[in-house]
């Protein structure tokens, strides 16, 4: 059974954002005094389950958990084992997480037995004072043993970093040949205006043509096929031997191919990340205990999936295009 959108697109990806908190405060992501969902509107591990199960018999090959940060949520290797069956059962081809690895070395082991294969980790800088300001109070060398106990244990890391101008755009060129020389591809993202922060947007925001041409003068990138089934576009690093990959949401619209949709911690369904528009699973997951009224909402939330986002970063609109923070949905 295929879920197809109004736009004849293919749902087969899901990515759940399993809480909306996390351990650090990331300056382009949450304002310092955030406010987080009651817990009292969680779901469960055991109602998180039950709808990915639900999403998986429809149709998602794929499922990334997210955050917030995924791994604070209590006992979430619970929900990463329960979901595991579906790997072993040969339903879900891929079952993996986005992370800031603060937690990662105390998980990496346990998420590689689940069949995990790979994890996409959040990294902004390799100075341990800059990722300090960044992300508030976090402590590189904590990520850094989380890396290397990701390695260690045999999972596939990719690095993302949103480039922010006048932050890190000058020290990407060596992140990105660190990461490659560690055998890790390097995403960089632009920066979308989700939910109120304390800095303004239009000063960070990097337009990534402009560091692909400064890249371009100091190394040779040619453009590859090469697809993880996520936006990124792809060049192989001649000099390095490595990926970069470029998301692109706000110079290079990718929406015509997209092919997910998001569910929060609160049961809510996103059909794109760029629009309010939302769906509730919770009330038809809670009012029985079969899944056919669950069925039915995300058959009817999909028909109504967006074509696109409309993100713009503009001086002279001082609001962000949504109004949730992207730890809400999980990007
Ligand atoms: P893989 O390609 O599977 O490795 O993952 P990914 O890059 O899709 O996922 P990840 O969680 O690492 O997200 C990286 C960045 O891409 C985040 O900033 C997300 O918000 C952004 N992103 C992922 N999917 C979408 C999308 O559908 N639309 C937009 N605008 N941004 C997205
Ligand atoms: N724009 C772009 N990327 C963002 N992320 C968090 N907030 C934003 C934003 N406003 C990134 C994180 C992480 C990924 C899930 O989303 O750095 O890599
Ligand atoms: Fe946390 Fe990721 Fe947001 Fe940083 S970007 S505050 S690590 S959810």
């Amino acid at each position: 059974m295929n879920m197809i959108d109004p736009f004849g697109r293919t749902i087969s990806y899901l990515r759940v954002s399993v809480t909306d908190r996390c351990d650090f405060r990331c300056t382009y992501c949450m304002a310092e005094d955030m406010a987080f969902l009651p817990k009292k509107d969680l779901l469960s591990l055991e109602e998180l389950d039950r709808l990915c199960t639900v999403f998986i018999q429809k149709g998602v090959r794929r499922l990334r958990l997210t955050g917030g940060e995924p791994l604070v949520r209590k006992n979430i290797m619970h929900l990463v084992r329960q979901l595991s069956r579906h790997l072993d059962s040969g339903a879900l081809e891929e079952l993996t997480l986005t992370t800031n690895g603060s937690q990662l070395s105390r998980f990496a082991a346990e998420l590689a037995d689940c069949g995990v294969k790979r994890i996409n980790v959040s990294l902004d800088t390799l100075d341990a004072d800059k990722f300090h300001q960044i992300t508030r109070w976090g402590h590189l060398d904590k990520v850094m043993q989380g890396i290397d106990a990701a390695q260690a244990a045999g999972l596939k890391v990719k690095l993302n970093a949103v480039a922010l101008k006048d932050f890190n755009d000058a020290e990407l060129p060596d992140m990105m040949r660190w990461a490659h020389g560690r055998g890790m591809d390097l995403t960089v993202i632009e920066t979308m205006p989700m939910g109120e922060i304390d800095a303004d947007r239009t000063d960070q925001y990097l337009p990534l043509s402009l560091l692909r041409a400064s890249l371009e003068r100091q190394f040779t990138l040619t453009d590859i096929p090469f697809k993880t089934g996520g936006p990124a576009r792809y060049v192989h690093v001649a000099e390095t031997g490595g990926k970069l990959g470029f998301i692109t949401p706000m110079t290079h619209n990718f929406c015509e191919s997209c092919n997910r949709v998001r569910l929060t911690c609160t049961g809510t369904l996103y059909m794109c990340l760029g629009q309010e528009d939302a769906a509730d699973l919770r009330a038809p997951l809670r009012a029985s205990e079969g899944d056919e009224l669950v069925a039915d909402a995300i058959d009817e939330a999909i028909g109504r999936k967006p074509k696109g986002h409309d993100f713009i970063i503009d001086r002279r609109t001082s609001r962000p295009s949504v109004s949730r923070h992207m730890s809400v949905t999980g990007g």
